[in-house]
């Protein structure tokens, strides 16, 4: 078999109009602008409107991705929805959006769960699909409507979330050295309870007391899921660059999950590499769990912050608890 490398050929993100900003949540909330700024870099974030699923989401940043790689709908063979908002826990989002895109029958289409890890997951899993030669050219999205799983009266978490999608076209190429280098995917999973939506599941199934109790709702135990976050972060990071044999040095951008500004300045200290070289863009959008990452690596390329030649880190944490980290050349 010939080498083949996973290439991605083109990106696309989007986010839905209405920005939320810290002004607006103060007065829903006991907070301020400078609180919020001061302890997680956010200064807004977007809100998708009511009759926007993140099936809608998705599609808007998927047209923009297959525009960007040049690549028809009716080419794509294998479908991969990263999202924790799914339009309905069943059937899965890949399969709506499919339909909607004209994406043919004949194509493989299902989500992913691994929370904020969900498009590093994603890539390792379509990446494996196209290398199998079993598939030719696959589209992950990460794609969240997270306004709808936050509980707005609670500012210990509120603060954080926000709407949006992000995709990627991927196809194979026979040029060595470009594309996935590798990934280092895992999760702890003795530490599911700090971050998690306790209702609406198989384990306690909604009810009208548990919509009262507001279990549809993302819990989290903050300061917990930040030590957590940086230590597997960093482990990620370095475990890659050391398997690869790569110096940090060497990383022409690193595009780390958008969590909190706090969590990349302790990342970027720990590989001592200044915050210039990561893309952030946490104020504007806080958290989008899933579509964090592409709407970074979108926004990275179209700002010419990705040349070819280089390498970038990609790296992630999110509930499970889930983390990865991803090395691509481009
Ligand atoms: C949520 C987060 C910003 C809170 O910051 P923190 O520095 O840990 O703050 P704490 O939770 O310790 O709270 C400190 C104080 O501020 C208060 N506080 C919490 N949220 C507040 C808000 N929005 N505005 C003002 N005060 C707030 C707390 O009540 C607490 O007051 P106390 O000391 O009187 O009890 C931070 O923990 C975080 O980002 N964690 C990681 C979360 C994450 O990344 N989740 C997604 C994973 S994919």
């Amino acid at each position: 078999m010939s080498h083949r490398s996973t290439v991605i050929l083109g990106t696309g993100s989007y986010a839905p109009k209405r920005v939320l900003t810290n002004e607006d949540l103060s007065r829903m909330v006991d907070t301020s602008d400078e609180w919020i700024r001061a302890r997680s870099g956010i200064r807004e974030r977007r809100i998708a409107a009511a009759e926007e699923a993140t099936s809608d989401l998705a599609f808007h940043a998927a047209q923009r991705a297959l525009k960007d790689a040049g690549v028809a709908a009716s080419e794509i063979d294998l479908v991969v929805v990263a999202t924790v908002t799914p339009d309905y826990p069943m059937p899965s989002t890949a399969c709506i959006l499919q339909h909607k895109l004209g994406i043919p029958t004949t194509a493989a289409c299902f989500d992913l769960n691994a929370a904020c890890s969900g498009f590093i997951y994603g890539l390792d899993t379509a990446c494996a699909l196209l290398a199998s030669g079993r598939y030719k050219k696959a589209l992950l999205i990460g794609a969240e409507k997270l306004s709808c799983i936050v509980d707005w009266s609670d500012r210990g978490t509120c603060l954080l979330f926000g709407d949006g999608a992000g995709a990627a076209v991927i196809g194979v190429s026979d040029r060595p050295g470009v594309g996935l280098i590798g990934t280092r995917l895992g999760a702890l999973g003795e530490d599911t309870d700090l971050l998690l939506v306790p209702g609406g599941g198989s384990r306690a199934p909604a009810t009208a007391d548990s919509f009262k109790k507001g279990d549809h709702f993302i819990k989290m135990k903050g300061k917990e899921v930040f030590k957590l976050a940086v230590r597997v972060m960093e482990e990620a990071a370095r475990d890659i660059l050391e398997q690869h044999h790569l110096d940090a040095h060497q990383i022409g951008l690193v595009i780390p999950h958008q969590a909190n500004l706090r969590i990349i300045d302790a990342i970027a200290k720990y590989l001592e590499l200044p915050i210039e070289r990561f893309f952030v863009n946490v104020d504007r959008y806080g958290n989008t769990s899933s579509a964090s990452i592409p709407i970074a690596l979108d926004e990275a390329r179209q700002a010419g912050r990705i040349r070819r030649g280089d390498v970038t880190l990609l790296v992630a944490f999110g509930a499970g608890l889930t983390y990865g980290s991803a090395l691509i050349r481009w």
